[in-house]
C-alpha cells in the first residue's frame, strides 16, 4: 500500500522509513531508524528525484506506481548514487523501460563500478546546466564530497525547490511527520541531525561551506535531503546549524567530559571535575563512559561543545584503547578549534596524558591544551583535589576569553 506526501502542487515525497536497520553503514546505531526520501514530480515529464535503499524498496515501488497511475516514468534524476539511495535505482530501471538518468560523469562512472546497466539509459549534465521538464526547469550544481565525489545538488527554478542530496539531512525515521514544522526539531531531532552530519559529512567542511555559498546565491523556498525532514519554514535554523558545523565552531559553551576507567577510579575523577565545574557555575556539562558510549555520540557532543575535557588510564603503556579510538575518528573527521584539558591515570608509568596532549597538539589542527592537568595515580586522594579545583578554574577561565 502506498505511504506518500505531498509538497507543492506537483511534487511528492515517496520515499520510506527503515526502522529494523540497526547500524547505519553498518557502523553508526539508529535507534530511532532513518528515513530514504526519494521525491516525484509530476510534470509535462514525470521525474523522480534520487532513489532509496534496497531495504525500503517494496514500499517505493508502490508509492510510485500510486502517483504515476498509469503514466510513464520519464526520468530520473540521481544526485547522489551511494547505494543507500542507489541500491534499487536498477529495479526502477526494469520496472520503467523508457526512464533515462539524468546525473554526473562521476555518478555514471559509481553506477558501472557498482554493476549497474546503465547504457543507452543516460543524460549527463554538469553545474550549470539546466533542463526543461514541461512548466518545471532546474538546474544543476557540483557539490563534490557532500558527500561523495560524485554528488550533485538540483534546483527547480520553477518552485524553489533545492534537492540537496545527503545535505541537510538526519537520522531518525519520519512518523508519518515530514516537513519540519510537523516536527518539533529543536527537541526531538537535533541531536541525530548533528549526529548525522557531524559522523557522515562531517570530514568535508569546507566542501559543505563552498556549497553553502552557492546555495546562499539562489531563491531556495524548500529544501529537499535525502534523509530526515523537509524544510520549508524555519531553513535559517538549519543552514546556521550547518554553517558552525562546517566552520568546525561550537554550537555551546560548555564543558563535555569523556573519561576511559577500567574500575571507576579515573571515572570518580571526571565526576569530581564535573561537580567542581557545576558548583562554581558552569552548567552545561556533560560527562561520557567511552567505553559504554558508541563513538558517533561522543563525535556529535565533541563537534556541540567548545571545551572537552579527556579522562584515561594507561593501558599497555599507551592511552586506553577506546579512548584512542575516539581520538583517531575525531582527527579521521577534521575536527579543529577546541580547547582540551586532560586527566591522566597510571598505577606505574602514566602516559597517558602526556600520549593525548602529543596526539591533539601534533597530530590534529587548531586544538589547545591547557596546561593544568589532573594526574592521578591509581585513585583520585584528597592530595588530588586542589588539581581537580585548579582544572575546573582553568577551563572557566578559558571559556571567558573565547568568543
Ligand atoms: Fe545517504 Fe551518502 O548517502
Amino acid at each position: 500500500m502506498h505511504s506518500v506526501r505531498k509538497i507543492t502542487e506537483d511534487l511528492y515525497w515517496v520515499g520510506a522509513n527503515d526502522r529494523r536497520l540497526a547500524l547505519f553503514e553498518n557502523i553508526h546505531p539508529i535507534p530511532r531508524g532513518v528515513s530514504y526520501n526519494s521525491y516525484l514530480l509530476l510534470d509535462k515529464k514525470t521525474v523522480l528525484f534520487d532513489a532509496v535503499d534496497w531495504a525500503v524498496c517494496r514500499q517505493f515501488l508502490e508509492n510510485i506506481e500510486f502517483l504515476l497511475n498509469g503514466r510513464e516514468l520519464d526520468y530520473i534524476v540521481v544526485n547522489h548514487m551511494e547505494p543507500d539511495h542507489g541500491a534499487s535505482l536498477e529495479e526502477i530501471l526494469l520496472r520503467y523501460p523508457n526512464a533515462k538518468i539524468i546525473s554526473s560523469e562521476k555518478a555514471f562512472l559509481f553506477m558501472r563500478q557498482f554493476g549497474f546497466s546503465i547504457d543507452g539509459r543516460i543524460e549527463q549534465v554538469k553545474e550549470g546546466d539546466t533542463f526543461s521538464f514541461g512548466k518545471h526547469e532546474v538546474t544543476f550544481i557540483a557539490a563534490p564530497m557532500v558527500h561523495w565525489p560524485e554528488v550533485l545538488v538540483t534546483f527547480d527554478k520553477t518552485n524553489g525547490v533545492l534537492f540537496s542530496a545527503d545535505a541537510f539531512g538526519s537520522f531518525g525515521a519520519l512518523d508519518g511527520k515530514l516537513f519540519d514544522d510537523e516536527v518539533n526539531f529543536d527537541r526531538d531531532w537535533i541531536d541525530d541531525a548533528r549526529r548525522y552530519y557531524t559522523n557522515i559529512v562531517g570530514k568535508y567542511g569546507p566542501q559543505v561551506q563552498a556549497l553553502l555559498k552557492k546555495a546562499a546565491g539562489i531563491p531556495i523556498k524548500i529544501i529537499c535531503p535525502l534523509h530526515g525532514p523537509v524544510w520549508r519554514t524555519n531553513l535559517g535554523y538549519f543552514l546556521d546549524k550547518y554553517d558552525k558545523w562546517s566552520r568546525y565552531e561550537p554550537e555551546e559553551k560548555g564543558v563535555l567530559i569523556v573519561y576511559a576507567s577500567m574500575y571507576g577510579n579515573t571515572e570518580s575523577a571526571a565526576n569530581a571535575l564535573a561537580a567542581a565545574l557545576v558548583e562554581k557555575g558552569v552548567k552545561n556539562v556533560s560527562v561520557y563512559d567511552v567505553s559504554n558510549t558508541h563513538v558517533s555520540y561522543l563525535i556529535s557532543e565533541t563537534f556541540r561543545y567548545s571545551h572537552v575535557v579527556l579522562a584515561s588510564v594507561t593501558y599497555n603503556l599507551g592511552i586506553y584503547p577506546p579512548m584512542h579510538n575516539y581520538l583517531m575518528d575525531m582527527k579521521a573527521l577534521n575536527l579543529q578549534n577546541r580547547t582540551f584539558a586532560i586527566v591522566e591515570n597510571g598505577s606505574w608509568a602514566c602516559k597517558s596524558g602526556t600520549l593525548m596532549r602529543d596526539f591533539l597538539e601534533n597530530q590534529m589542527k587548531k586544538m589547545t591544551v591547557l596546561d593544568e592537568k589532573v594526574t592521578l595515580n591509581s585513585s583520585l586522594k584528597e592530595e588530588n583535589l586542589p588539581d581537580v579545583e585548579a582544572l575546573a578554574d582553568s577551563l572557566i577561565e578559558s571559556m571567558k576569553e573565547k568568543k
